[in-house]
């Protein structure tokens, strides 16, 4: 059988995808896009050393008018339903890097434009693919420690240092544009993938704005908390953003009726805790789960990203195993609009919010015209600034984004 012919939109994390995709015995890299030129050259020539001949295109038209199967989204976080929903209408199965969306309209959008389709939409949601949350996932799944009732998630990432690499000097690059509560994709999400539960209430709080994140360009409060209810009544805790800590902190814990689960915060090792007799009685275990499958280990992101591009390429194949393995565009959905709507409620001084199902038909024309976000070219009128307005902050400089500029091409860090 002919192999799957993938586009690569956005090289820079996208070169993950790619050296993922060269590995594939079912797919090939057929064209890449990214319109900085060096980054596109240095993608392309990976593919070439690995004896390919892929297209490269500076222009996302000219891309999209080649010949593919299906596209690998890794372009800005903001802007991947943007170019989702015209690759799927136009045929092609899609697999998208975190964010899914900037806004709820943009939800809606994407998930009609996904139904209509019958194409494949795969959201990269790599943090649930590590042999902890993946293992979770499986305990849980098996009913080990019972019934979900309180779970905390956690993403804590000072990128001060890498801000230079990151952003370019670009006062407009959507890291410096997004809202606090934006990114709570690495939190939330395996929170969710391992429960199978549907978000829907939400509270939003942020801390201030960090003296270290503003040097550098950054414009919203510095760390972010969802506080989510879940659709079986339990609660989970969502945090995220640049606080002080190295290596950075990706830990996820659940207490359910019948145990608990948590990964060991220095060793990423899994704690897991089962009460096998009466309440209080049980037995604690601490061990380092395997991966699901032999290809991850020593991949990128803790093994996880082996996971998306494989699970993508099977679930294009039909293989029914992946796709459950997969997260589908109604999770993707979950993991992103809780961080939207919870910034909605800290603009809104600390509300509890409704998280919509959006499955549901009727539920999705009262977010049609929701464009209400930080990003003002998706906002319009809805706008919104990424900095709330408890702050009082200052406008930051053009002289701050000439000096991570200077860094960036001196290769200095923040
Ligand atoms: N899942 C993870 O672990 C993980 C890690 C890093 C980044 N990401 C995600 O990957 C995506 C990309 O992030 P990044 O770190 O590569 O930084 P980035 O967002 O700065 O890079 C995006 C790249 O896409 C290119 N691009 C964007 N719009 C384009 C257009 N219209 N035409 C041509 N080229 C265009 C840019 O030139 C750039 O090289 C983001 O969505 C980010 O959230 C995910």
């Amino acid at each position: 059988m002919a192999k799957l012919k993938i586009g690569v939109f956005g090289a820079h994390r996208g070169m993950t995808m790619i050296r993922e995709l060269l590995r594939s015995p079912d797919a090939e890299i057929t064209a890449i896009c990214d319109k900085y030129r060096p980054i596109l050259d240095k993608a392309g020539k990976t593919a070439e050393d690995a004896g390919l001949k892929v297209s490269l295109f500076e222009s996302f038209d000219d891309f999209f008018s080649c010949d593919m199967d299906a596209v690998v989204l890794a372009n800005y976080a903001h802007e991947h339903a943007k170019y989702a929903v015209p690759l799927l209408e136009s045929g092609r199965h899609v697999m998208s890097e975190v964010l899914t969306c900037a806004n709820l309209a943009e939800a809606v959008s994407l998930i009609e434009a996904v139904e209509k389709s019958g194409l494949v939409y795969q959201y990269a949601e790599n943090y649930c693919f590590f042999n902890t949350t993946a293992e979770m996932r499986r305990l849980y799944q098996r009913g080990d420690i019972g019934e979900l009732i309180y779970a905390e998630g956690e993403y804590v990432h000072d990128c001060a240092a890498i801000w230079p690499s990151i952003t370019y000097g670009e006062r407009d690059h959507w890291r410096n544009r997004k809202f606090s509560t934006y990114y709570c994709t690495h939190s939330l999400g395996p929170m969710l993938h391992t429960t199978g539960l549907r978000p829907i209430k939400v509270v939003g709080l942020e801390g201030q704005q960090a003296d270290y994140m503003k040097k550098l360009g950054a414009r919203s409060g510095s760390i972010a908390v969802e506080m989510v209810t879940l659709e079986n009544g339990a609660v989970v805790k969502s945090i995220h953003g640049g606080l002080k800590r190295e290596p950075s902190s990706v830990n996820y814990q659940f207490y359910g009726t019948r145990g608990s689960m948590e990964t060991d915060r220095w060793d990423g090792q899994l704690h897991v805790w089962r009460e096998t007799g009466g309440n209080g009685v049980g037995k604690h275990e601490k061990y380092a789960p395997a991966f699901a499958l032999e290809g991850a280990a020593g991949t990128g992101h803790g093994g996880s990203d082996f996971f998306t591009t494989y699970y993508f390429i099977r679930s294009i194949l039909g293989d029914e195993d992946a796709k459950k393995e997969a997260v589908d565009v109604y999770e993707a959905v979950d993991m992103c609009i809780p961080g939207i709507i919870a910034y909605r409620s800290i603009v809104e001084g600390g509300k509890t919010l409704e998280i919509p199902d959006l499955r549901k038909p009727e539920e999705r024309d009262r977010f049609r015209g929701d464009t209400f976000c930080s990003f003002k070219e998706a906002a319009g009128d809805q706008y919104v600034s990424s900095v709330a307005a408890q702050w009082n902050a200052t406008e930051v400089g053009d002289e701050v984004y000439e000096e991570v500029r200077r860094k960036w091409l001196a290769g200095e860090p923040g």
